[in-house]
């Protein structure tokens, strides 16, 4: 029995909502989800409002879903303009650069004339609605005025991780048919420089985007560039004799406001896509409930904005509130383990949002990381990307929080717009390692292999039985793939593709991924995209990947190959073949072990059974399971007999 944290009174006395509140607002939305979301939805300002709420389904061959499909709205609008009249002066954007000396406050009103601005250097390219934009940037403001300017004309933005690299880029690209790129000489994270234009360039070169009309390059850190005339714009010069004022347009409820791309079990990354009204509805009112926001806390959500976390939880949701939201340019650790505290203490953060994966780096140094900061300011704390381990959750809640800070682990994907399970400040005890209780309008349910739901203390599959409006509509370009990965696996219910526990509280518990997708240091990964870039390599010949247990990322990656015929395997080959899937596809892809294999363990039609492969790589050598149906079963006693030493 893992020990209950109640709702300190501090947090109690302050907190908009408390658990008999909880209890009642997640009833009213889930026996009448039209008039709760129909309330609710008001707290966007709406240019023709709706009529229509809820209009969706999750019936195979038929999935379709759209919210507030009649009212129109402009996401830029709700971010910005909408707060000029009480709030202009107020900071909308606390930025803190990768050196501690440097930072920056920009004020609603600045806000307004940079992304107006931008917005007008885009129309003048012929950028307009509907056109897709890539965004491969680093964590400056000029990172979000470009997302809230392609949002302000329509455009649909499609960021791109800057950690991924060229080829990952240009898949993207194309795969969107993006006409523009917005990128950066360069950016800083933990006192190095990363060559961005550079690795644009790449992606660009041999014509290998022919969508790609225009580059347009933000000066960040001044580093030299390669240019090419007429494709490549400087962000300053573009807006240089622009005006501060730019129309937002008037979008409907159900237009394409994002495309993010995430991994999946097969295949190549999805574009997963994001629409307006209700994307907007439901990020703000997360922001609002879980982190119990109020109008004058400074709040900072410390991930990047090439990830969901940071569409939803940096930009679109707390500036649709109005909020103070910090963006930080650096890592955790640079230029000490002190940072965080450091950055809370300079700032005067009372909300705090962050990955397990950082945690655990912290409290890899002991208590080091809290002895240069006070955090006095701290009141809430939040977890996402990832199952928090008890252990890292004490921590983040004696070490940063000072024993004071309630813990919101919030889960969720990018596919949901926004967090789908998790506790409300005032409102929910919390367990260390668990999610806990749904937010308002999620049905979330448990269901065995054969889709039978499970009732009360179970386990099972994590399925969500109906629609909320922060849900994504579709795969671009790709309906049919999206009602095939989601839909029909569990007939009328969404997939999650990750497990949970259900305990006597009613509590979840996520157990982590069911299918071929890795969580590396919160990072989400494709096997299939990690063995594609493997192959591409001259002296691979099959590769298998699978996850194993780590301490410090949650899941290292590790990589059976068998090689070519006649190659000779060395230390050298080892080191390449690690360097070739980094600048093939990211640093976060790099293989933690590599396995040489002269056999994987393929069943006799052919299919490589990775259970046993997944089962070796985390040293669990009982329980094989069932391996008379192997082609060649001695593969696997030579595969444990050469298991990679952790
Ligand atoms: C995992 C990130 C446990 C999960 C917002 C999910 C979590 C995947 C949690 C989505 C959590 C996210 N506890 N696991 N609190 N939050 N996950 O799309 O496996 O990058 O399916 O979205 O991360 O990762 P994604």
């Amino acid at each position: 029995m893992s020990q209950l944290y109640p709702v300190p009174d501090h947090i109690k006395s302050k907190a908009k909502i408390d658990n008999d509140g909880y209890k009642k607002l997640y009833q009213q939305s889930i026996d009448d989800p039209e008039g709760f979301w129909s309330e609710h939805g008001k707290r966007i300002t709406w240019f023709t409002p709706y009529n229509k709420v809820k209009n969706t389904t999750f019936e195979p061959g038929k999935v379709s879903i759209k919210w507030y499909e009649d009212g129109t709205l402009n996401a830029c609008y709700n971010c910005v303009d909408r707060h000029l009249a009480d709030k202009a002066d107020k900071t909308a954007i606390i930025w803190e650069g990768d050196d501690p000396s440097v930072d920056k406050h920009i004020t609603y009103r600045e806000l307004h004339k940079e992304v107006s601005r931008f917005a007008n250097g885009l129309k003048k390219l012929g950028i307009g609605k509907g056109d897709r934009v890539a965004i491969y940037m680093p964590m400056v403001p000029e990172a979000a005025y470009a997302m809230l300017a392609c949002a302000r004309i329509g455009a649909v933005h499609s960021v791109i991780f800057g950690g991924f690299s060229p080829n990952a880029i240009a898949d993207r690209i194309n795969d969107c048919q993006a006409k523009a790129i917005i990128t950066a000489d360069e950016g800083r994270r933990g006192g190095s420089t990363i060559g961005l234009k550079a690795n644009v360039d790449k992606a660009l070169s041999d014509g290998a985007c022919p969508s790609l009309e225009h580059s347009i390059v933000c000066r960040v850190t001044e580093g030299n560039v390669d240019w090419t005339e007429g494709r490549d714009v400087w962000w300053h010069e573009l807006i240089g004799d622009v005006s501060d004022e730019c129309q937002a347009e008037v979008m409907s409820a159900e237009d394409p406001l994002f495309i993010l791309y995430t991994s999946g079990s097969t295949g190549k990354p999805k574009g997963v896509v994001h629409t307006t009204g209700g994307y907007m509805v439901y990020a703000s009112m997360t922001h609002e409930y879980v982190f119990d926001y109020h109008d004058d806390d400074v709040y900072w959500c410390a991930a990047d904005v090439g990830w969901i976390t940071g569409h939803s939880y940096i930009v679109y949701g707390p500036l649709a509130n109005g909020a103070t939201t910090l963006m930080f340019e650096g890592v955790p650790t640079y230029p000490g383990v002190g940072r965080i505290g450091e950055i809370v203490d300079k700032h005067k953060v009372n909300i705090l949002y962050t990955a397990p994966t950082a945690i655990r780096a912290l409290m890899a140094k002991g208590d080091e990381a809290a002895k240069t900061s006070t955090r006095e300011s701290l009141r809430i704390l939040g977890s996402v990307g990832e199952p928090i381990n008890p252990e890292a959750w004490e921590w983040y809640h004696r070490a940063i929080g000072n024993g004071k800070c309630p813990i919101m682990d919030t889960w969720w994907q990018t596919e949901n717009g926004g967090i789908l399970i998790t506790p409300l400040p005032g409102a929910t005890d919390l367990k260390p390692g668990s999610a806990t209780r749904p937010f308002f309008g999620i049905q979330p349910a448990l269901v065995d292999s054969e889709g039978n739901v499970q009732e009360g203390e179970a386990e099972g599959g994590l399925v969500i039985n109906d629609s909320w409006p922060g849900q994504m509509r579709t795969l671009w370009g790709d309906h049919e793939r999206f009602e095939q990965t989601y839909f029909s696996t569990f007939k009328n219910r969404y997939f999650s593709g990750d497990g949970a526990r259900r305990d006597a509280d009613g509590y979840y518990w996520i157990t982590g991924r069911m299918d071929d997708v890795l969580n590396v240091s919160g990072h989400r990964l494709g096997t299939a995209e990690i063995e594609s870039a493997l192959v591409a390599h001259k002296s691979v010949a099959e590769a298998a990947v699978v996850g194993y247990p780590h301490d410090l990322k949650g899941q290292g990656i590790y990589v059976y190959i068998t090689p070519v015929e006649g190659v000779e395997v060395t230390e050298e080959l080892t080191k390449e073949v690690r360097n070739w899937v980094r600048s093939e596809l990211s640093p976060i892809a790099t293989p933690d072990l590599i396995h040489w294999t002269t056999g994987l363990p393929k069943t006799r039609s052919g299919k490589i059974m990775r259970r046993i492969l997944r089962k070796i790589a985390a040293n669990e050598y009982e329980n094989l399971g069932d391996t008379s149906t192997l082609a060649d079963p001695s593969v696997v006693d030579s595969l444990i007999e050469n298991r990679m030493n952790k």
